[in-house]
């Protein structure tokens, strides 16, 4: 069996621009507000990665046709009345949890696997079946989730923590809720206000309010859509911090920056040149970075934990000491394990992250631990002395359409490659 894995040869500047793929975490949520209403949904800009051709695996065993022609995914309804989410995909993406609140709104059953914790934390769902419950729904955990109600009803919820799933759950069953919900502490990230949108596009009555609550007033007809996804700002977020772990400079076309002001803030910490218009964002880094002396992960619109490992990379070959604190997810550190393999000196003590930059990483083969700590270890390869190889890359298929594909137009000396290639 073929074995993929990145060969890089790293040291060398970046220079180029490209257009960023559609958001992973936005499509997901919009993929499953497809299950409820009518009418045919397109979604355009819809980024080509192993999270949404599992979701759409999904969606075909629930009856719907699935059919891509370039980058948008044409979504139309079969009448049947499957509320179970097959199991194999449903364990390898959390976010088939979302197909709860959608096929509660719908069927008013559901039965899904239990989604498992994975490496970067326990990852529980409490927070979404209690604001399920507080609608009217009632379930039986064992296994599998087995979820029904009699009927869903408007109410007002206070999140513990502001979830982003959480929140999304329950906005996709709230739409199909007699009379109004309230969402208070729900989830500020930009994927929330992409859901919304989408919904209301279908003829949902949903919106942000002043205070950050969702309002939603249910039982509105979902008819047909055609959508096109916003960039992806994660995989912005990582192809800008590729230009300050390589030094360049580097121009994301189809990115206004609009929701990446606490990473930019980084970035000119760091002494990188970030400047952000209607023609995309451009940073522009000198071949070694400052440190950053202290920073916390928080929920948006504080630093994304989904960048703390892509900025572990960075900071590995930073001018000084540097102190990163992860408050989101309890283990997402992992990836520091394998950054030492390039010779970066980084020590972890409960949620935070002691680095101390050296003049120059050297290349290494290292595995990738998840999603985002792969493509933290390919920051590490560019900026390493030599050549280096990532294994592993599953998992960063799992969000990147084409992390090779990308860093090549952007100048890197990157490849896939395969046992048969040596
Ligand atoms: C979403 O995960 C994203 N995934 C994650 O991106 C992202 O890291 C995370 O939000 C935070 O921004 C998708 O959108 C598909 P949470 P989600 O519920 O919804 C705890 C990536 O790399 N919690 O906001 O699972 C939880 O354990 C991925 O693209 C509960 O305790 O995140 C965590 O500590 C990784 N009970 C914290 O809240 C619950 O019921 C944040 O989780 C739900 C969550």
């Amino acid at each position: 069996m073929d074995v993929d894995y990145l060969e890089i040869s790293g040291g060398r500047p970046l220079g180029g621009e490209i257009n960023v793929q559609g958001s992973k975490n936005a499509v997901l949520p919009i993929l499953a507000a497809c299950i409820p209403g009518a009418g045919e949904c397109v979604i355009e800009n819809c980024p080509l990665i192993r999270d949404t051709e599992d979701t759409f695996h999904i969606m075909r065993a629930l009856g719907y046709c699935i059919s891509r022609t370039g980058d948008a995914v044409r979504i139309t309804p079969a009448d049947t009345e499957t509320y179970t989410v097959e199991r194999m995909e449903a364990v390898r993406i959390r976010s088939s949890v979302l197909f709860l609140g959608a096929l509660l709104g719908k069927m008013k059953k559901a039965v899904l696997p239990l989604p498992g914790g994975c490496a970067i934390g326990k990852r529980p769902i409490d927070l979404h079946l209690r604001a399920l419950e507080a609608l009217g729904a009632r379930f039986e955990i064992g296994e599998t989730i087995t979820a029904w109600t009699d009927g869903l009803y408007g109410t007002e919820i206070d999140l513990e923590f502001p979830s982003v799933g959480a929140t999304e759950n329950t906005i996709l069953a709230a739409v199909m809720a007699k009379g109004e919900t309230v969402i208070r502490n729900a989830a500020r990230e930009p994927e929330v206000d992409e859901l919304c949108a989408f919904l209301r596009q279908r003829g949902a009555s949903v919106r942000r309010e002043a205070d950050g609550s969702i309002w939603v007033d249910g039982q509105k007809t979902l008819g047909p859509a055609v959508y096109r996804m916003k960039a992806d700002r994660i995989v912005s977020g990582t192809y800008l911090l590729a230009a300050a772990a390589a030094g360049g400079q580097v121009r994301l076309i189809n990115e206004s920056g609009e929701t990446l002001s606490a990473l930019r803030a980084v970035l000119s910490q760091m002494g990188a040149v970030c400047s952000a218009g209607e023609n995309g964002i451009t940073v522009c880094a000198a071949q070694r970075v400052r440190p950053v002396p202290y920073l916390e992960t928080a929920p948006y619109p504080g630093f994304p934990t989904d960048l703390q490992s892509p900025l572990l990379a960075v900071l590995a070959g930073a001018d000084g000491e540097s102190t990163v604190c992860e408050t989101i997810f309890e283990r997402r550190f992992c990836t520091a394990g394998e950054l030492l393999k390039f010779g970066a000196k980084i020590g972890t003590r409960g949620r935070c992250a002691h680095i101390t930059g050296v003049p120059r990483l050297h290349g290494a083969a290292a595995d990738a631990p998840d999603l985002r700590g792969g493509a933290a270890l390919v920051l590490a390869a560019l900026q390493a002395e030599g050549r280096s190889v990532i294994r592993n890359t599953g998992y960063i298929a799992r969000g990147y359409e084409d992390i090779a594909r990308d860093l090549a137009l952007l100048g890197a000396d990157i490849r896939w490659a395969d046992d048969k290639a040596e």
